[in-house]
């Protein structure tokens, strides 16, 4: 069994969930694998050298997990994409679509320098909204964004399709 197969069984998939029709990625059963954890990890940044990157953003909730592990093997900072009201200092803001209405999302004025070279880590991309709302906000503080990498790509909802076109290497681990 290839390797790539041993992490896509450890991802959990359940029907109908949170709604009829949905079939939910669950990633809690690959990380409380220890050797999942692990390779989840070295396969994220096995494409970047050390100190190829200056900052990893990872975007609430699950890409706090993903991000911080990957900041730490990467010798890189860790700046977290939070939802609206939850950062204590100044922030920048930017929206994106939900299937019925907006949301948004915030991190600190002062949390890249300019030129800094980022990475974008979340567990998965569906639509594309929170990555590309992270995106903005990135380079409005000035940050150069180097990649963007998940766990499991939904090529079906067009996120990484609109993020490349958007000009940005895109990378999964799984589809
Ligand atoms: N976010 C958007 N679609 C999802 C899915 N199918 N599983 C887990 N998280 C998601």
């Amino acid at each position: 069994m290839s390797q790539n197969q041993a992490l896509r069984d450890r991802v959990r998939s359940i029907p109908d969930y949170p709604k009829p029709g949905i079939v939910f990625r669950d990633i809690t059963t690959l990380l409380q694998d220890p050797a999942g954890f692990r390779e989840t990890v070295d396969r994220l940044v096995t494409p970047f050298g050390t100190h190829e990157v200056d900052k990893v953003v990872g975007v609430e909730a699950r890409g706090f997990i993903i991000g911080g592990a990957v900041a730490h093997q990467l010798h890189a900072g860790f700046v977290p994409a939070r939802k609206m009201g939850k950062l204590p200092w100044e922030t920048v803001s930017a929206e994106y679509e939900l299937e019925y209405g907006t949301d948004a999302i915030q991190m600190h004025t002062d949390c890249i320098d300019k030129g800094e070279r980022v990475l974008l880590v979340d567990d998965l991309i569906a639509t594309g909204g929170s990555a590309g709302a992270a995106l903005d906000l990135v380079e409005q503080v000035g940050g150069a964004v180097v990649g963007c990498s998940f766990v499991i790509d939904l090529p079906d909802l067009g996120g990484s399709t609109r993020l490349r076109e958007r000009g940005y290497q895109v990378s999964a681990l799984m589809e």
